[in-house]
């Protein structure tokens, strides 16, 4: 009896808990609480903040808090764009490099996990953002102070408080608003 029990023991210290699955095959948590849950954009909705933005393949879009790279992804599939796409969840970012794999645009699209507070902004030529009210108006001053004159920034759904948008358009109902970067 004493025998079966150790080697029972011994089994499950080898293989795991009947059932389990291996930390190797999880994805794992984010490394702190994400600032919002993950809805992505509907795909009318990308393609509409991309032509709000008049991206081309001369830009560098950011998208902060990226998702599956859906917004990314589709500005290189379609303007030849380069993306910059960074989720603070590493489940999203697995997400995103097969998004990348599957349209065959990782020559342009770069991934990246981590915090979008954290990241540096300045190669940005385009931001896009699906965040929340309260976050667009704490990322402002750093979008500010990174991004150079000129560059785009466009939010759906969410404004950025008291400044106010260059233009904003309606599409299915959802509002989608553009600001422009001004001169120093
Ligand atoms: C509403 S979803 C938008 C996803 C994508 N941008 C889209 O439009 O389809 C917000 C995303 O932000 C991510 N997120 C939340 N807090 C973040 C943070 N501090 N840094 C980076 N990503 C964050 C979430 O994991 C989620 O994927």
């Amino acid at each position: 009896m004493r025998i079966r029990v150790l080697a029972l023991a011994l089994t499950l210290l080898v293989t795991g808990w009947p059932g389990a699955t291996s930390a190797s095959a999880q994805t794992a948590a984010p490394s702190r609480r994400p600032d919002v849950i993950y809805v992505p954009t509907p795909e009318p909705v990308v393609d509409a903040m991309l032509q709000l933005a008049d991206v081309t393949s001369k830009d560098v879009v950011y998208d902060l808090g990226c998702g599956d790279g859906r917004i990314p992804v589709t500005a290189a599939r379609k303007y030849g764009a380069h993306g910059f796409c960074v989720d603070i969840d590493p489940a999203r970012i697995k997400e995103a490099n097969a998004n990348v794999a599957k349209n065959n645009v990782g020559a342009l699209v770069k991934v990246v996990e981590g915090d979008l507070f954290q990241q540096d902004l300045s190669g940005a030529s385009v931001v896009t953002l699906y965040l929340l009210p309260s976050l667009n108006v704490k990322l402002m001053p750093k979008l500010m102070k990174e991004l150079k004159p000129g560059t785009r920034i466009v939010s759906q759904t969410f404004d950025m408080g008291d400044w106010k948008a260059t233009k904003e358009v309606d599409v299915d109902g959802r509002k989608v608003y553009l600001w422009i970067i001004p001169q120093k």
